[in-house]
């Protein structure tokens, strides 16, 4: 497994490195229309990069982070709520926030459909999901998941046209949108 609790100065200098201008441009888009103080979750958080850069687009939002890595979120920027805890098994009560982001941590998951259960029960109804990662069909993809592999990761990486199936599975409506070998997902319940 990757030893991410001993990872955070590295992701907290080098992790936003992926995050290209499209990808951003593609959250800032996802955050319009949000109104102040609603509440969004992180999952898989880390140092909390995804967060850092909504919060460009858009301060006036809760932001909340979860991630089982200590070391990841004690790099979390001071306006992150942080709670050591899995995808498959939230802290939170139902209904508690309007948004979930993922941030390149989708498939470090061990269970995507527990993980995506548990999105829909904390979500509020017409909740909003936002999702970053790699596309297993490319061939910069393929070799991200060989080297996961490689590391005992669970590697669960989607092409994105299977990732929108599973999500419509769990009641989400989904819009894909391809960025070479990485992909955006906004999804609304
Ligand atoms: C590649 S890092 C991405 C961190 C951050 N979202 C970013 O964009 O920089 C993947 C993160 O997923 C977390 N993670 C691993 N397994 C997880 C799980 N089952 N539930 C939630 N997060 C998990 C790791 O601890 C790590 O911080």
């Amino acid at each position: 497994m990757m030893p991410f609790n001993n990872l955070g100065f590295v992701f907290k200098h080098f992790g936003s490195i992926l995050y290209s201008k499209p990808i951003l441009d593609d959250l800032c888009l996802f955050l319009q229309g949000f109104t102040d103080k609603e509440s969004v979750l992180d999952i898989g958080a880390g140092t909390g990069a995804m967060s850092e850069f909504a919060y460009r687009c858009n301060e006036n939002l809760r932001y909340v982070a979860v991630d089982p890595a200590e070391g990841m979120l004690k790099y979390a920027p001071p306006y992150l709520e942080t709670y050591i805890a899995n995808a498959e098994l939230l802290p939170f009560e139902d209904s508690s926030f309007d948004a979930v982001f993922m941030g390149e941590s989708l498939h470090h998951f061990t269970d995507i459909d527990a993980a995506f259960s548990e999105v829909v029960r904390v979500l509020k109804d017409g909740g909003r999901l936002f999702i970053y990662d790699f596309d297993k069909s490319t061939f910069l993809g393929k070799s991200v998941y060989m080297m996961e592999k490689l590391f005992g990761e669970p590697a669960n990486f989607y092409e994105p046209i299977v990732l929108k199936e599973v999500l419509e599975g769990h009641g989400f409506s989904v819009t894909v949108i391809k960025h070479g070998w990485r992909y955006t997902v906004s999804a609304s319940l």
